[in-house]
């Protein structure tokens, strides 16, 4: 019988981890696969497991199982030990047949126990003093091995950051390694395959060490330096396997005489203000065999306990793309030396590559970077506040390729100081870096202007997605804001597979938490200024329990859920302490800023966007309710009966507390704002009450109508005014104030050259000219989460259960557009929407990836399922009366 097996497997992977990967951190790893087809009742799947240790197989199995469980599939074999590889594939089969092989997998755990480290962190033996402006360190260490090695893993980490060598050459293009965590409870290492790069006879591992977030300066009103320590070290532990069977291990140490140290080239460097590159101090051949390091010092130990090294477990930070200057205007001259104003483009995290020539020993070249021009078209510096982004390379008179190591910047202009000669565009070019997560979503639309919005939303969440969510990329500033990530985290899981980059947060967040008592406003945490006493505010401190839904919504991983619950379960019963017996939060914060509530609102004064026009009160309240929903939706997914119970409760007591105190008997709300209706709709407060719902609908339509179609919300209201409006109704009005270009709108962003989103509607005023506030950023992506709106409603692809189990086809054509598309990479596979309408016909085509559903509403038809497969529909749209 012949099509018995017609699926094949495709994007095998293990945990969240998309293809290959080195150094999981789990020895029962789960397995993932997607289908091209359907599956027939008789098929099974075949899965077969190589492993090895040290580059020697020990054992070849095949399992048999439900083909239906392909999503996260429970480690089919007995628990992996550490540094264990597997190689894995699979296949359809049934009784009588065999599909084809999925292309293997291949995957190696970690060292899982901590007292298996056994290099130490070494750095400088010089004693530094306490500033932030210390030059850094190079570290050696040579060695003898008599073969090649047919295995070899460096298992590296740093107190600071590290970038590594091996013999004179780079073995990896991540950058900033080991990232920013709360290094107080840990820091994570990382692993590399570095066989290829090891030789018969003599070897070198070389590594820069920068200051990084360990001991650079951080955030705001003058920062904080030496925050984690004094001292910087790397931890390099290399170990090699031969073909023999012979093993060998190196450990970074400060007793055996052979790790080295010496001042390097870099005089001091600084994430945010910038890098001193000094070419005459450089030492050529420094990681290299043949250099005599007779002069260089011994090293010393950096304590740290080792029982804090994790595994990384997220993507490492990596160069994404290359940017070309668009325009170079030459500034001026003098003595022979110019300055130069060069447009990359693009306002993102990269970093400038310059190709230094005809310098002159000593000349000192500089970068100045910044996001915007100021009005008469000079580089605005003002808003970077003290993180100057400023990098300098001091000509030891060679030619030479100059990139910063350990600062980074947010930038789109950049003007080059003290250059001599013409530059042209070939002189230099930037690197993006970020996070290197996974691309899953995409949308596109007939409307040039909406898809520049769409496309400024990516940027900002790229540029913020470096190693841990920030709000901005550079001002001095650059932290985890816990409301920010709150509120787009939604928006960023269907543009990237996030669940690796957010979980490795959380987990700093739950440590914080635990450790102060409530949710940092930002983590990792570091008091600064008026933030140095924690205290429980809402969207911020509702992160907890907003990040691990959305996380769990798109992977459809329980365990997301149930690493973070306690964490969750910690949030709701600390703010159910600060309720009033009626149920609204009103008892704390008692501290100067108060709740955040509607932050940024556009009609709060530029320098105090606290000042919102919607009751803090009521903000608090609506959060917090959509968190004890949430709160009872995970009890009932990880089957705790008792919490489901209680969260049942109390979630209908806030909703209660919120419709009594905030709904006035009129219909209308205490705070007549279109924020105040907004929540009330899209947090779900009026589900049960649905003329309630409806008369806010028309309260809220009505208020933009009287606001001339502009919007009037800040970070609290924006990412649900869209919804609000069309969940009751007034989708021409949703639209309309969509596609505003008026200030302040979403399009007007655009309308003014924004290459991001914007911190502040108007970050720059009508007048072009930069906001006055000193909290002006043009890379922050809150206000992009809007997008959510763009996917669902003019795309049409809407998520329903988790895990894109099941989800909904519904285009909402509008504003003019006449055809968009949505697309998401779902666990189960590719879904699709595109549609186009002229006149009355509507066309859709869609996608459902097999083991998914999908169902397709458009007015006027009853609604269908559809199941696996591709879909080309049409459909007449009779003007509804
Ligand atoms: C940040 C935000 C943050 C806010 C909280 C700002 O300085 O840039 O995005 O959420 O402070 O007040």
């Amino acid at each position: 019988m012949k099509n018995r097996i017609t699926a094949e497997i495709y994007d095998l992977h293990v945990e969240h981890y998309s293809g290959d990967v080195i150094g999981i951190a789990t020895s029962t790893p789960r397995l993932s696969w997607k289908y091209t087809d359907a599956l027939k009742s008789t098929n099974k799947v075949e899965i077969k497991v190589i492993r090895s240790m040290f580059g020697k197989v020990t054992e070849e199995k095949t399992f048999i199982v439900n083909p239906k469980n392909h999503l996260l599939l429970a480690w089919p074999d007995t628990p992996l030990a550490s540094r264990e590889h597997v190689i894995c594939s699979v296949r359809v089969i049934d009784d009588e047949e065999k599909g084809k092989w999925a292309s293997n997998l291949e995957f190696e755990v970690g060292i899982l126990d901590y007292f298996e480290l056994q290099a130490q962190f070494i750095g400088s033996s010089k004693l530094t003093g306490e500033t932030d402006h210390r030059r850094l360190p190079l570290v050696r260490s040579k060695f003898e091995i008599e073969q090649q090695p047919v295995y070899a893993r460096l298992y590296l980490s740093a107190l600071g950051l590290v970038e590594g060598e091996i013999n004179g050459k780079k073995f990896t293009d991540n950058i900033l390694t080991p990232g920013w965590t709360d290094y107080n409870h840990r820091v994570t290492y990382w692993s590399f395959d570095v066989q290829s790069e090891l030789r018969a006879g003599k070897n070198v591992l070389g590594f820069w060490i920068g200051d990084g977030w360990y001991r650079g300066r951080l955030g705001f009103k003058g920062g904080k330096s030496n925050f984690y320590g004094n001292k910087i070290g790397v931890f390099a532990q290399l170990e090699l396997g031969f073909a023999s069977g012979e093993r060998k291990a190196f450990y970074s140490n400060s007793y055996d005489g052979q790790w080295k140290v010496i001042d390097g080239p870099i005089l001091e460097s600084n994430l945010y203000e910038g890098e001193t590159y000094d070419s005459r101090e450089e030492i050529f051949g420094w990681s290299s065999a043949d250099l005599d390091d007779s002069n260089w010092q011994p090293v010393a130990e950096i304590p740290y306990n080792k029982k804090k090294m994790e595994i990384a477990s997220l993507e490492p930070i990596k160069a994404r793309e290359v940017h070309h200057p668009i325009s170079i205007t030459k500034l001026g001259e003098k003595h022979g030396k110019s300055n130069w104003l060069i447009d990359f483009g693009q306002n993102c995290t990269q970093r400038v590559k310059l190709h230094v020539k005809h310098a002159e020993k000593n000349d000192v070249i500089s970068l100045q970077h910044a996001e915007v021009l100021e009005k008469d078209g000079s580089i605005s510096t003002r808003p970077l506040r003290r993180g100057y982004q400023l990098d300098k390379f001091i000509s030891n008179g060679n030619d030479e390729l100059f990139e910063a190591k350990f600062s980074i910047h947010g930038f789109r202009y950049v003007e080059l100081r003290g250059w001599r000669g013409d530059l042209t565009s070939q002189d230099l070019d930037t690197t993006v870096y970020y996070s290197a997560m996974k691309r899953t979503g995409y949308f596109g639309s007939s409307d040039s202007t909406v898809n520049k919005l769409h496309d400024n939303i990516l940027w900002s969440m790229r540029s913020n997605f470096v190693s841990i969510p920030t709000d901005c990329p550079q001002r001095d500033e650059r932290l985890g804001w816990t409301g920010d990530i709150s509120l787009f985290s939604k928006t960023a899981s269907y543009l990237y597979d996030t669940t690796n980059f957010l979980m490795n947060w959380l987990k700093d967040v739950s440590y914080e938490q635990s450790e102060l008592g409530t949710v940092p406003f930002y983590t990792p945490y570091v008091p600064l200024a008026e933030w140095s006493t924690p205290q429980a505010i809402a969207i911020w401190g509702d992160a907890v329990v907003r990040v691990p839904w959305t996380l769990y919504m798109a992977s459809g991983d329980k365990q997301v859920l149930c690493k973070n619950y306690e964490m969750i379960k910690r949030w709701i019963e600390e703010v159910r302490g600060y309720l009033s017996p009626d149920g609204v939060w009103d008892r704390r914060p008692r501290y100067s800023l108060g709740q955040l509530g509607d932050w940024l609102d556009p009609s709060a004064p530029a320098n105090n966007p606290v000042q919102a026009m919607t009751e803090k009160e009521l903000v608090a309240t609506a959060f917090y309710a959509r968190s004890c929903q949430i709160a009872m939706r995970s009890a009932v997914i990880l089957e705790r009966d008792n919490d489901t119970d209680r969260y049942r409760k109390l979630y209908k007591h806030v909703v209660r507390g919120f419709i009594n105190r905030f709904l006035k008997k009129t219909g209308e709300m205490t705070s007549d704002t279109q924020c105040a209706y907004t929540l009330a709709i899209s947090l779900g407060l009026l589900d049960k009450e649905p003329a309630m719902k409806e008369e806010a609908g028309i309260r809220l339509a009505n208020l933009v109508k009287e606001s001339n179609g502009k919007i009037s919300t800040g970070f609290a209201g924006t990412p649900y005014i869209l919804s609000a409006l069309t969940e009751t109704n007034h989708l021409q009005v949703a639209y309309d104030l969509f596609m505003s270009d008026k200030c302040p709108s979403w399009l007007y962003q655009v309308k003014m050259g924004g290459t991001t989103t914007w911190e502040r509607w108007d970050s720059m005023l009508p007048d072009g000219s930069v906001n006055p506030g000193d909290m002006t950023s043009f890379n922050h992506y809150s206000l992009g989460a809007v997008a959510n709106w763009m996917h669902e409603i003019i795309g049409g692809l809407r998520q329903i259960d988790a895990g894109w189990r099941k989800f909904r086809i519904e285009p909402q054509p509008g504003g003019g557009i006449s055809s968009a598309s949505a697309v998401h990479e779902t666990p189960f596979g590719t879904a699709k929407v595109s549609w186009t309408k002229e006149n009355d016909k509507l066309t859709v085509k869609f996608t459902v990836p097999y083991g998914s559903e999908a169902e397709l509403v458009i007015p006027g038809y009853d609604m269908h399922s559809f199941f696996g497969g591709k879909y080309d529909m049409n459909f007449s749209l009779k003007p509804t009366h």
